[in-house]
């Protein structure tokens, strides 16, 4: 670890997360380790390309870190408490606005107390990048956790430029009213020049909000612009984030990545047909749903265990929330009671993990997938689809994904499913199994080209080239 240069920044990402968590073992000693989620796989090449100061919490509360250099940035850790971490993260982040912006797929809790905590977490984010940005700096701000910094900074530093991107959806108007301080939160975003969403209908469900703010006029449908009542302009727009393609597709090539991937294989008993599903352990991903279909056809003998094996790993995610640990347990039973179903000892149907595994194995394991499942119920892109295709060169395999994340807008070749039809989700794994090498091979080259052709670099420059116009 090197200690960080004590010139002022240029350019400063801002995000509850730190690229790397610190985990204290055992025994007392420190490691880092990768943090979960699609906003840190995205912008640490982002970060490694361009340098400049990473602001966020690094993972563990009641602990002040000194900032480090890492791979060619500066790692500035915020510290929360431990109150914090529930009030602030667990309450208002994960228990009321996650639910909410994913359409009330489980109910959003709303405590004033976890509200406060959320406005003091968002002022110290803000007073770190202020003290630590250079002037007329570029300052990105990302996600639902920090959705006040833009106007607490505009309010403390207006030389810098401030852009914000919303890594999950933006939920319609009719349920963003049920929050109490609807109204704060959507000032706080206004206080950016530049509002990215990762479609087009949430930055739509954005503007129409803005629109109903006092002194606000447009944008409207043929206009991305929202003039403030002082004359500043916010431009709303939409930017799908994407992924590192050819980090993945060189990572996937790789001899050891090969050899992972047949040890891995013959571990599984060397079926004809891996069904592969790669997700957080959260509710918005559903797996309740692809675990029930996937039963169903096992037990209808459609899928033979003598021949397929579903493969599902799951992230360990926010696990002290309590619809968290319900989903944890739900998973644990229907995983437990299907592959107890089963007539021979020789191999379970579904192979199923609690944890993160490093890059390189998640890679393999796309490696041996010959059918992707993705199911979201609600979703603001998904990169585990995008990696699963950067990741193959057999082009005789399948993506499933879900109609309901904002990825299906791009791969719109994929074998299409709604999560909450188990009997149409069911048909589409089975013709997705059975198609001809043909026609899935016209859908992964089509899908292909797609996340090749719109990588994580051109994300960040187009973002990033409007935000400086
Ligand atoms: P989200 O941001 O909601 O977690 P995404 O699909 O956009 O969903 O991103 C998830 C990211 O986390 C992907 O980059 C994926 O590779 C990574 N990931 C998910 N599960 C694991 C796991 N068990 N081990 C390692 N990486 C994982
Ligand atoms: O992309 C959505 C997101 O919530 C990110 O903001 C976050 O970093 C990631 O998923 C993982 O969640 P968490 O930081 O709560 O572990």
């Amino acid at each position: 670890m090197t200690s960080t240069s004590d010139d002022l920044a240029t350019f400063i990402v801002v995000a509850n997360r730190l690229p790397v968590d610190r985990v204290v073992n055992e025994d007392g000693s420190i490691d880092w380790t990768t943090s979960p989620g699609g906003l840190v796989t995205a912008l640490e090449p982002v970060m490694q390309r361009k340098g400049g100061a990473w602001i966020g919490w690094h993972g563990a509360p009641d602990e002040t870190v000194e900032p480090f250099h890492h791979e060619g940035y500066d790692i500035v850790p915020i510290p929360l408490s431990a109150q914090e971490v529930t009030e602030y993260y667990e309450g208002f982040s994960n228990a009321s606005l996650w639910p909410l912006y994913h359409d009330c797929v489980v109910d959003p809790e709303f405590h004033r107390e976890w509200w406060d905590s959320y406005r003091t977490v968002n002022t110290r984010f803000a007073e770190e990048v202020a003290k630590r940005a250079a002037k007329n700096a570029t300052v990105w701000v990302q996600d639902y956790q920090l959705q006040l910094v833009p106007r607490m900074l505009r309010e403390a530093r207006p030389d810098l430029k401030i852009g914000f991107f919303l890594h999950i959806p933006f939920p319609p108007i009719e349920l963003y009213q049920h929050i109490p301080w609807r109204g704060e939160l959507v000032d706080g975003l206004l206080g950016a020049d530049l509002i990215g969403f990762q479609t087009p209908g949430a930055a739509h469900n954005f503007a129409r909000l803005a629109h109903h703010r006092d002194g606000v006029t447009g944008p409207d449908d043929s206009d991305d612009i929202a003039t403030l009542s002082d004359g500043r302009v916010v431009k709303i727009k939409d930017f799908p984030i994407s992924i590192d393609a050819r980090g993945f597709h060189e990572l996937a090539s790789s001899p050891q990545v090969h050899q992972e991937a047949e040890e891995m294989r013959t571990e599984l008993g060397n079926p004809s047909t891996i069904i592969f599903g790669v997700d957080r352990l959260d509710y918005t991903k559903g797996l309740r749903q692809r675990i029930r279909a996937i039963g169903e056809l096992f037990d209808e003998g459609k899928l033979d265990q003598e021949d397929c094996v579903f493969l599902q790993l799951a992230t360990p995610s926010r696990e002290r929330v309590e619809e968290y640990k319900i989903l944890r347990n739900d998973i644990d039973l229907l995983v437990g009671r299907i592959n107890s179903a089963s007539d021979t000892l020789a191999r379970p149907r579904i192979a199923y993990r609690h944890t993160s595994v490093p890059r390189s194995t998640l890679a393999a394991m796309y490696q041996i997938a010959d059918i992707m499942i993705v199911t979201p119920l609600r979703d603001g892109m998904n990169l585990v689809a995008k990696e699963y295709l950067a990741c193959r060169d057999d082009d005789n395999s399948a993506l499933i994904l879900s109609e309901f994340a904002g990825a299906a807008l791009e791969l719109d070749e994929a074998y299409m499913i709604n999560p909450y039809d188990i009997d149409g989700m069911k048909a589409t794994i089975m013709k997705a199994i059975n198609d001809s090498p043909q026609a899935r091979a016209q859908k992964m080259r089509a899908m292909r080209q797609q996340v090749f052709a719109h990588t994580i670099d051109d994300w960040a420059d187009s973002f990033l080239t409007e935000l400086g116009e």
